[in-house]
């Protein structure tokens, strides 16, 4: 596990994107794990800037979100197809057909899950996974005690999840209380994985990750048994690490 502490958010965007940046010059249609809330906003808003100067064509890359809520109107501002769209793909001026986010409103959650894996492994399994990492520990919205062998599935939001995330609706109980989301066998599949988290609020979270125990109640603490994991994080973040 490579760990960099970075001065800024601004200094945490840059060098994460140019990992994304050197990847897609690379392999053009390289598939990239994206993730949703705040930590990742400053690779996507670099890689923008990228594409805008015309120095990076994102158009025949592929796209996987990590997660999504379960029985949220697509529509909504807040559902992660909205935010990946926005975010993602508008900013990128990706594909829209080569962007994936699992169907958090299929009728069949189980078979989305499954189909969601296939399409994974349809595009050649994930090249550069970017994941922030919850005020618990989490990755994906694999909660504490998820299996380090976990699939893509339903889970059940932990409350303090839930909580964290409020500040994105209007009141803690239109958070919705499932999702779907890649499993941690799923994220360590990538080639690659990005961590990125900033503030104080993470260190305790990033310090167990990195340093304590690998242990499902830790569940980033995972990526220390994987070969090419770099975790990205200003100093606020890095702060409890010994
Ligand atoms: C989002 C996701 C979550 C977040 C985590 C940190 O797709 O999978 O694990 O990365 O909750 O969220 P922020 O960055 O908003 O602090």
């Amino acid at each position: 596990m490579e760990i960099v502490i970075c001065e800024d958010a601004a200094e945490i965007g840059r060098i994460a994107a140019s990992k994304i940046i050197d990847l897609v010059r690379r392999k053009p249609t390289a598939a990239i794990g994206l993730a949703t809330g705040s930590s990742p906003l400053g690779i996507y808003a670099e890689l923008a800037h990228a594409v805008a100067r015309g120095e990076l064509d994102m158009s025949r890359a592929h796209g996987f979100a990590l997660d999504e809520y379960v029985g949220i109107e697509l529509e909504h501002p807040q559902s992660y197809y909205s935010v990946i769209h926005r975010e993602v793909v508008e900013r990128l001026s990706m594909d829209p057909a080569r962007v994936h986010v699992p169907d958090g409103r299929a009728a069949d959650l189980h078979s989305a899950c499954d189909a969601y894996e296939e399409a994974i492994e349809q595009a050649g399994g994930v090249d550069l996974q970017i994941v922030g990492i919850g005020s618990n520990g989490h990755i994906g919205f694999n909660e504490p005690t998820s299996s380090f062998g976990s699939r893509t599935r339903v889970k059940a939001l932990a409350p303090q999840t839930r909580a964290d995330n409020a500040r994105f609706f209007d009141s803690l109980d239109q958070v919705p209380t499932l999702c779907l989301t890649q499993g941690l066998g799923t994220i360590m599949d990538a080639r690659e994985v990005v961590l990125v988290a900033q503030g104080e609020h993470k260190a305790d979270a990033i310090a167990a990750a990195v340093e304590g125990p690998m242990a499902a109640v830790m569940p980033a603490s995972v990526l220390q048994g994987h070969r090419y994991a770099t975790v990205i994080i200003d100093e606020a973040a890095a702060s409890k690490l010994q």
